[in-house]
């Protein structure tokens, strides 16, 4: 009876060792992969390299009132509460000079749907809708299929 009492209690002095071990390793994976890739937590992984926006490609659209892919380089182009560089090429006033497509009247209306005389505050940040176009694949396996119409 003692032996076996000895036995338990060095079985379960070694596991609580091990625990402690685990324990003295914070971070790490965990086991866990994320979109990142298995890097353990405290590593940097180095950053991907940007994606190309090629000017020629004019990527289809997928379903009826999306919002179309920016087919062009958007790099440095500020957005903030004091400019919106891309209003100087798509406003109604500059679009024709810029040879750019105007925003369409739905960015002018606002959520009580009336329609404004400049750009809709809900309009204004462009990027929350239109992203550049680039030859990403999917991170996550979609299945999304186009309506008809638009195939
Ligand atoms: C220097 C002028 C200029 C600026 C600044 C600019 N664009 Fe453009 N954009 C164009 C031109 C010109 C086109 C027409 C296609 C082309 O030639 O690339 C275009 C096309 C687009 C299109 C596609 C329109 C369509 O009908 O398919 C979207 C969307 C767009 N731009 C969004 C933006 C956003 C968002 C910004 C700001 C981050 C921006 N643009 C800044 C000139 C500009
Ligand atoms: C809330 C989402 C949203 C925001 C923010 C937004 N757009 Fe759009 N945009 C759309 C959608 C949806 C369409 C296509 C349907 C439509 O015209 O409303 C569109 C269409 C366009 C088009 C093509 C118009 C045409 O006649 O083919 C241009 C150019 C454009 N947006 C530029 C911009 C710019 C520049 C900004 C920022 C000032 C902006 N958008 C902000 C959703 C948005």
């Amino acid at each position: 009876m003692k032996k076996l009492l000895v036995a338990i209690l060095s079985v379960s002095a070694l596991l609580a060792s091990v625990v402690q071990a685990e324990s003295n390793n914070p971070g790490g994976i965990g086991g866990v992969e994320s979109l990142r890739g298995s890097s353990q937590l405290e590593e940097t992984r180095p950053a991907d390299a940007f994606k190309k926006y090629p000017r020629e490609q004019v990527l289809e659209s997928s379903y009826v009132y999306q919002p179309p892919l920016v087919p062009h380089n958007i790099r440095s182009y500020e957005v903030s509460l004091n400019a919106n560089k891309c209003l100087a090429c798509h406003s109604w006033k500059n679009a024709k000079e810029m040879g750019a497509t105007k925003i369409s009247v739905t960015h002018y209306v606002n959520r009580e749907d009336a329609v404004l005389a400049d750009v809709s505050p809900r309009r204004y940040f462009c990027l929350q809708c239109h992203v550049p176009q680039a030859n990403a694949q999917p991170l996550v396996d979609n299945k999304f299929k186009s309506v008809d119409a638009l195939k």
